[in-house]
């Protein structure tokens, strides 16, 4: 049977699972993928360090760029803009098929990336960006491109969604509560970028690219982090029947765009001007409402779309295995591609629709 080979760029916690699953699983991952996945080259900023005995240490290098353009298959989990832009795009240019869970890079140079996955005739995939191992890339990219999607709420950053939790059920203080999402490996290196709002912010720009089939960067996103909650705002919350949730929004606005608000919060006038809102800020659910129970680290996203009506979709949004599942999902169907034909949907062309400013929400 054929090989292809799979360079990875970073071993952190995903890598870690990524590179052990791989391992373990080398016969059922020949099977889903039609081809045998070898690991050839893992690149890392030191190669001396602690590892798990998961990750080889033969594999381990220092030549990030050995790695990102001698393989069939480039995995970035190196996070960040540089250098994993560009090594991405030198990984493209050689002809490999690139995965990536890198939300701040895809919020902010995604149309970069795909125009050189498109010059280069190969596949780039970002499934791990947005809500770990919930398959929200997919579904609004495939599962809803029958449909016209009106509005999406979610709840995509596990570590202020634990922390507002843990201020709720064990009334510990912010910076107790952040110390403990540290210590279970769910916030970021720097944990500004969870607690300001900016890794969700990043997601809702991505998931706002796709429900609408438009261009959403960072920058318009509107952004207010959890820093400021505190334990008195989230029982005077629970006294009106309602849970603190920092939610990410995305929805069409102005005339036709449906209410889009799934009765979390309203939508104001327009003024008769058509367009989108994009922002994440800490909103007021009521506890009957879906988006109430998700707990902990957990992750959901609430699509409404117009033939479909509601849907939600639920699970595991941070972590080392449950991300990994996203990466290797994107690795079978690139590898895949590579041994029956096809390719990654595109996104070349766009709908070009204005993001209103906050006063339009
Ligand atoms: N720090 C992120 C979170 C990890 O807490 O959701 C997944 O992007």
């Amino acid at each position: 049977g054929r090989t292809l080979t799979v360079g990875v760029l970073g071993a952190g916690t995903v890598g870690t699972q990524v590179i052990r699953l791989l391992a373990e699983q080398a016969d059922d991952f020949t099977v889903r993928s039609g081809a045998r996945l070898e690991v050839t080259g893992v690149a890392v900023r030191d190669t001396r360090a602690r590892r798990d005995p998961a990750v080889p240490r033969d594999l381990l290098t220092d030549d990030a760029t050995a790695v990102a353009t001698s393989n069939d298959i480039v995995i970035e989990l190196i996070g960040g803009i540089e250098p994993a832009r560009t090594l991405i795009l030198a990984a493209l240019k050689s002809g490999a098929s690139v995965i990536t869970g890198n939300k701040a890079l895809i919020a902010a140079h995604g149309p970069q990336l795909y125009a050189a996955a498109a010059a280069a005739g190969t596949d780039f995939y970002y499934e791990a960006a947005v809500a770990g191992a919930v398959p929200v890339v997919y579904a609004l990219r495939e599962s809803m491109a029958g449909d016209r999607v009106t509005s999406v709420l979610g709840i995509v950053n596990g570590t202020t969604n634990y922390i507002l939790d843990e201020m709720t059920t064990k009334g510990l203080s912010f910076a107790d509560a952040l110390a403990t999402a540290q210590e279970l490996g769910y916030a970021e290196a720097d944990p500004t970028a969870d607690v300001d709002g900016l890794d969700a912010a990043a997601k809702c720009a991505i998931i706002a690219s796709l429900a609408f089939h438009t261009r959403v960067g960072l920058d318009d996103v509107t952004v207010e982090g959890i820093r400021d909650i505190t334990a008195e705002d989230i029982r005077e919350a629970h006294a009106s029947g309602c849970e603190v949730k920092l939610l990410a929004v995305a929805q069409r606005l102005g005339p036709g765009a449906g209410s889009g608000s799934q009765g979390v919060s309203t939508t104001g006038d327009t003024g008769g001007t058509s367009g989108i809102s994009v922002r994440v800020h800490p909103a007021l659910v009521p506890t009957d409402h879906p988006l109430a129970s998700v707990h902990g680290a957990f992750n959901a996203v609430l699509v409404e779309a117009e033939s479909a009506g509601r849907l939600m979709f639920y699970g595991q949004g941070a972590g080392g295995a449950p991300t990994a599942s996203a990466v290797l999902s994107d690795v079978v169907a690139a590898a895949a591609h590579r041994v029956y034909g096809g390719q990654a949907p595109r996104e070349s062309s766009y709908a070009a629709l204005p993001v209103l400013g906050p006063e339009a929400a």
